[in-house]
């Protein structure tokens, strides 16, 4: 099989970048180019954080290009409470030098789905602005692209960053919204995020033995997440929404049941934006073209992680 061509749109904090190390580390996939949409942390930050991590696995050929520096509409926050102000922990802020690309993200990815419909697929791994504003231009998008990932939403669950949204949904409702209803998305939610990528005190102690320089990322990068969750959440761990997306994309293995629904998300502000619902009891007679998945393989997803950062070949295990 030929590796699958992707674009990686990201807010670049710590499990982003570390979702990043994993696409270009991998074998299956080939990153044709890194976008950058307003999330995390400050978007500066975030640009150099990815260029980071590119050039932590000889990938600085990968072209990063900036795009949206804010939500469509709304006003949003940082989540620098759980990445730390750079996003990569609180203490490390590259410096990398590398430029950023000229073009625009959303020219970008408009351009290359252009040029080669139905080869590059999306992974996004951030709040929708991009891809929203991608959609905006060229309303037939879904006929350009192969697939298209997603981390986002709580289905029908509490969310991260209120009791009804999670974070990259909570970021851009409006953006998340379109992108719902114009593409055929495969999502990966926060609850899937809590049950198949939290890695545990168990994982950090076998981690801690690995020399290289991916696992000195992660420490750098996890620790301080650890220590948030732990006190925040109750959970002895770091999730990994972003790399547990990325592995999905890239590893079929690891995938369990899967469902196609109609998903909507409420955009209006208050106590219910950015709530997702997945309307897996078929009452809403529209469309479905959500596909959600719904379980997934902690044990391998863990293998995977460690195959990375022990040897930079997350396909180990497979
Ligand atoms: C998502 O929000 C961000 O903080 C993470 O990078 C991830 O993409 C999880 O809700
Ligand atoms: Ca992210």
């Amino acid at each position: 099989m030929p590796p699958r061509r992707v674009i990686i749109d990201t807010d670049t904090a710590g499990d982003d970048a570390l979702a990043i190390l994993m696409a270009v580390l991998s074998d299956r996939l080939d990153v044709d180019g890194v976008t950058v949409v307003a999330g995390n942390v400050e978007f500066d930050y975030q640009v150099e954080n990815a260029k980071y991590a590119l050039r932590l696995a000889g990938a600085d050929d990968v072209p990063v290009h900036e795009g949206a520096r804010r939500p469509l509409l709304k006003d949003f926050e940082h989540a620098d409470y759980v990445h730390g102000e750079g996003g990569l922990g609180g203490e490390l802020f590259p410096d990398t030098g590398i430029p950023s690309a000229d073009e625009h993200a959303v020219d970008y990815v408009l351009r290359t789905v252009r040029e080669d419909p139905g080869e590059v697929s999306l992974v996004c791994i951030g709040p929708l602005t991009n891809v929203a504003m991608a959609l905006q231009r060229e309303p037939d998008l879904d006929d350009y692209v192969d697939e298209v990932w997603v981390m986002g939403g709580a289905v029908n669950a509490p969310g991260n960053v209120t009791p009804a949204a999670e974070f990259n949904f909570w970021v851009d409702p409006d953006a998340a919204k379109l992108v719902l209803r114009e593409l055929d998305v495969t999502l990966v939610d926060w609850g899937l995020t809590l049950d198949a990528s939290v890695l545990g005190a168990e994982a950090f102690d076998r981690f801690a033995a690995f020399d290289t320089a991916y696992a000195d990322f992660f420490r750098t990068i996890a620790e301080p997440v650890r220590e948030f969750t732990r006190e925040e959440q109750g959970v002895d761990g770091a999730t990994q929404p972003d790399s547990l997306t990325v592995a999905l994309a890239m590893a079929p293995e690891l995938r369990g049941a899967a469902g196609t629904y109609y998903a909507d998300v409420d955009e209006r502000e208050g106590l219910t934006r950015g709530h997702s619902v997945v309307d897996t009891a078929d009452v809403a007679d529209a469309p479905a073209r959500t596909r959600v998945i719904e379980s997934a393989d902690a044990d391998l997803f863990e293998e995977l992680f460690a195959g990375m950062l022990e040897e930079g070949d997350p396909e180990r295990p497979l």
